[in-house]
C-alpha cells in the first residue's frame, strides 16, 4: 500500500510517500522559517502564498524520490485541520485535485493525529493503546490513543501551548523565531536552578495545563531587569524555563498515566525535539516503570511522513473523504 501525505497547516510545505504504513519511501519538506523570521512569527497570508508556489514541486519531488507516479498510489492523505485556514486550504485543494484526477481515495488527516503517528515511524512494533503527550507550537494535549484512529483528550492547555511559551519567552530574550530551539541550545550551558519560576495551578481538570502565567513571569523578569539596568544571564534563564516546562509536562503526563492505568507513554509534536523535555519524560518513565516512546528528532517538526503514516491507518479504517472535504482552522481530535 503506497500513500502520499501532504502537509501545509503552518509554515512547512511537505509531502512524503509511505509504503505499508511505516516505511518512508520519500520525505520532502520546504520550510518558510527564514521568511517569517523577519516578522517574529508566522504571517498567515505569506504562508498561504508560499504553499501555493511550493506545493507542486514538493509533491512531484516526493513521488520522484519514491520512484513512483500518482498512478501507483493507493491514496492521497492531507492535513485538513487544525491550522491556519488559508495554509490548510492549499494542501486540501491540491490533494483533492490530485486524488480526483488520478482516481484515488482522498484521506483526511487531523494534524495532531499525524504528530502522534511519528512514533509508529520510529518504533516499528508500537501499537495502541497508549497515552501520548503532544506538545507543539499550537497544542499541549495529553491524549489517550485508544486505537490508530480513536482518540480521547485527557488534558489540554487552557491558554498558551508549551511551544508558544518557549517561542514568546525566547523572543523577549532576543532570540529569533522560532525560539524553542534557541532556548534548548542556551539551556545546555545554563543553570536550571538559577531562577525559581511558577508552576501555574489550574482549577478543575488536574491534567490541564496553563503556560501563560509562566510566560508572563519570564517576560516581567526581563522587563524589570532592563528597567533597572541589571543583567540577566540568558543561559540560566533558558535552562530554568526549559526545566520548568519539562517538569510541568512530565508531571501531568505521569499522573494521567498512573490514574488511567497506561503502561506506555509516548511524546509527539514540535516540542518533542526539546532535549530537556525528552530527558525529563524518559527519566520519569524509567523511575515509575513506564515504557517511553519518542519520535526520532527528524520527525518532531511538521512533515509529510506523519500525514502519510496516519493516512494509511485512516484508509485501513475506511476513513476517506469526497470532493466536499473542507479545511478547518480548529477541530478537536475527538471529533474526527
Ligand atoms: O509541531 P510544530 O512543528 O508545529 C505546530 O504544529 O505547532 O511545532 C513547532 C513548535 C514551535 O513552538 C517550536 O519553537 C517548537 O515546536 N520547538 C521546540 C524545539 N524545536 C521545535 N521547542 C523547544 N525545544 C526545541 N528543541
Ligand atoms: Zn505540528
Amino acid at each position: 500500500m503506497l500513500i502520499l501525505g501532504i502537509e501545509s497547516s503552518c509554515d512547512e510545505t511537505a509531502a512524503s510517500v509511505i509504503k505499508d504504513c511505516r516505511d518512508i519511501r520519500s520525505s520532502v519538506i520546504s520550510t518558510q522559517i527564514e521568511e517569517h523570521k523577519k516578522y517574529g512569527g508566522v504571517v498567515p497570508e505569506i504562508a498561504s502564498r508560499r504553499h501555493c508556489e511550493n506545493i507542486l514541486g514538493v509533491v512531484k519531488k516526493a513521488l520522484y524520490d519514491a520512484d513512483i507516479t500518482a498512478d501507483d498510489l493507493d491514496g492521497v492523505a492531507v492535513t485538513y485541520a487544525p491550522g491556519l485556514i488559508g495554509a490548510l486550504l492549499v494542501g486540501v485543494s491540491f490533494a483533492k485535485a490530485l486524488a480526483m484526477s488520478a482516481g484515488k481515495p482522498l484521506i483526511p488527516v487531523h494534524h495532531i493525529a499525524g504528530h502522534i503517528a511519528t512514533n509508529y515511524l520510529t518504533y516499528p512494533d508500537l501499537e495502541p493503546p497508549y497515552l501520548c503527550l503532544v506538545a507543539s507550537g499550537g497544542h499541549s494535549h495529553i491524549i489517550e490513543v485508544i486505537s490508530y484512529t480513536k482518540f480521547r483528550v485527557i488534558g489540554r492547555t487552557r491558554d498558551d501551548a508549551a511551544g508558544e511559551c518557549f517561542d514568546k519567552c525566547a523572543r523577549a530574550m532576543g532570540f529569533p523565531y522560532p525560539g524553542g530551539v534557541h532556548i534548548d541550545n542556551a539551556a545546555k550551558i545554563g543553570d536550571p536552578g538559577a531562577f525559581k519560576l511558577p508552576h501555574p495551578a489550574v482549577a478543575g481538570n488536574e491534567f490541564d495545563f496553563s503556560f501563560s502565567g509562566l510566560k508572563t513571569s519570564v517576560i516581567n523578569m526581563l522587563h524589570n531587569a532592563e528597567q533597572k539596568g541589571a543583567e540577566i544571564n540568558k543561559n540560566d534563564l533558558a535552562a530554568s524555563l526549559q526545566g520548568t516546562i519539562a517538569e510541568i509536562l512530565t508531571d501531568h503526563t505521569i499522573r494521567a498515566a498512573q490514574s488511567l492505568g497506561y503502561k506506555k507513554i509516548a511524546l509527539a509534536g514540535g516540542v518533542s525535539a526539546n532535549t530537556g523535555v525528552r530527558a525529563a519524560l524518559s527519566s520519569a518513565c524509567q523511575k515509575h516503570g513506564f515504557e517511553c516512546y519518542m519520535p526520532e528528532k527528524s520527525l518532531c517538526g511538521d512533515n509529510g511522513a506523519m500525514i502519510a503514516c496516519q493516512g494509511s491507518y485512516n484508509l485501513l479504517a475506511g476513513i476517506i473523504a469526497d470532493e466536499s472535504l473542507n479545511a478547518a482552522a480548529t477541530l478537536s481530535i475527538e471529533d474526527i
